[in-house]
């Protein structure tokens, strides 16, 4: 390892920022499969994704393979993609089965996990396999939860109960109906740079006016609050951020329903720790879900939701498609930014950095949070 993060000066991480190597450093990124992203509440897909029973999602995500699936009732579950025989991965892409079965000896299991068969298993063929047995052969499932259509898992079993883990956000968004969330896109990115780069961008609200000036003026952001919920949740609040903006259109997509008047020009945005990148707009919700597969390259989906019932019927299909243009284009602006960033902001000469009281206390609250954890 080349640096000490148990012995990291905090007030030079305050002043300075990270030291390049922790979003380059190999054995660093070990370190994060077997602290942070095994330990915490990471979120690996959304449940919309999954449309028909069936339906699977293989993911990666810093060291784990697991699959995400949509059984015949209907029900989601997460198992680890390993084959309980000798280990082989069962699914490589996204798909639809009636059974899952594994390519290397065909043993198949049920989409909810459950052990079908083994060929030959006793060699001699008249020979069933007692229920108990079978019992004790189905997929390794992975604890989770479902929140705002977002699927978290917990690998090692041991978090706080999500309920604890998210109440914080839960109190403060009481007033939002998460009831009618409605996906318009969900579309995949992938990035050569590191994952901790992307979240304390997201973060980072000083970069908006520069990098994506048609989404916001440096004015706007001037109003911009910190918000500091917990440990693991972070964010920034504009309490006029949509409500300040031109509309675009003179029939704009409806609000939560019942939302109290004073909120419908918020705009609020957070890192829920580790990987997920919460935005909420009056009108829309976006999520991102990073997920790291080494030092410098992650994958990421942004999924893109309506929150009103209305707002999925065909009267505001152009508006829909227009704010997934648009959220698609800042968000590739975010990307290219980020894979430059992950060549200069690992540099020595980066070190030598000076963040700043009035606008990276959020992304430091990020950082701060990383350290305890690792
Ligand atoms: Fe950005």
């Amino acid at each position: 390892m080349l640096i000490d993060v148990k012995n990291l000066d905090i007030d030079i991480v305050e002043k300075r920022g990270m030291p390049g190597a922790v979003f380059k450093d190999p054995e660093i990124f070990d370190r994060e499969t077997k602290t942070v992203f095994r330990n915490g509440w990471a979120s690996v897909a959304s449940v919309q994704q999954l449309k028909e029973p069936g339906d699977i999602i293989p993911i990666k995500i810093a060291g784990f393979s697991l699959l995400i699936m949509k059984d015949a009732r209907g029900e989601i579950g997460v198992f680890h993609n390993v084959c309980r025989h000798k280990g082989a991965p069962l699914i490589d892409k996204p798909c639809n089965k009636r059974v899952v079965v594994c390519p290397y000896h065909r043993w198949s299991f049920q989409t909810n996990g459950e052990f079908i068969g083994a060929p030959c298993f006793y060699r001699d063929q008249s020979k069933q396999m007692p229920s108990e047995e079978k019992a004790g052969k189905g997929l390794l499932a992975v604890r989770f939860a479902i929140w705002w259509d977002t699927i978290f898992v917990n690998i090692s079993g041991e978090a706080e109960p999500f309920e604890e883990f998210i109440r914080p956000l839960n109190d403060l968004l009481s007033d939002y109906d998460s009831q009618n969330l409605n996906m318009i896109s969900s579309t995949e990115y992938e990035s050569s740079s590191n994952w901790k780069l992307a979240v304390d961008n997201f973060l980072d609200g000083y970069h908006v006016p520069f990098v994506h000036s048609q989404a916001v003026t440096l004015k706007a952001v001037l109003k911009q609050e910190d918000l500091f919920l917990s440990d693991d949740i972070v964010g920034l609040r504009l309490a006029n951020g949509a409500s300040d903006k031109p509309a675009k259109t003179d029939k704009p997509l409806p609000h939560f329903a019942g939302l109290p008047e004073e909120k419908t020009g918020m705009q609020q945005w957070f890192g829920i720790f580790p990987n997920t990148l919460f935005f909420v707009d009056p009108r829309w919700m976006q999520m991102i879900l990073i997920r790291p597969e080494a030092a410098d390259y992650s994958t990421e989906t942004l999924s893109l939701y309506t929150v009103s019932k209305e707002a999925a019927s065909d009267e505001y299909k152009e508006q829909r498609e227009n704010l997934s243009v648009v959220l698609n284009e800042v968000n590739r602006q975010d990307i290219e930014l980020l894979d430059k960033l992950q060549h200069s902001r690992t540099r020595e000469a980066a070190d030598q950095g000076t963040l700043v009281e009035a606008w990276d206390q959020v992304a430091i609250g990020f950082h701060k949070a990383w350290l305890k954890k690792i």
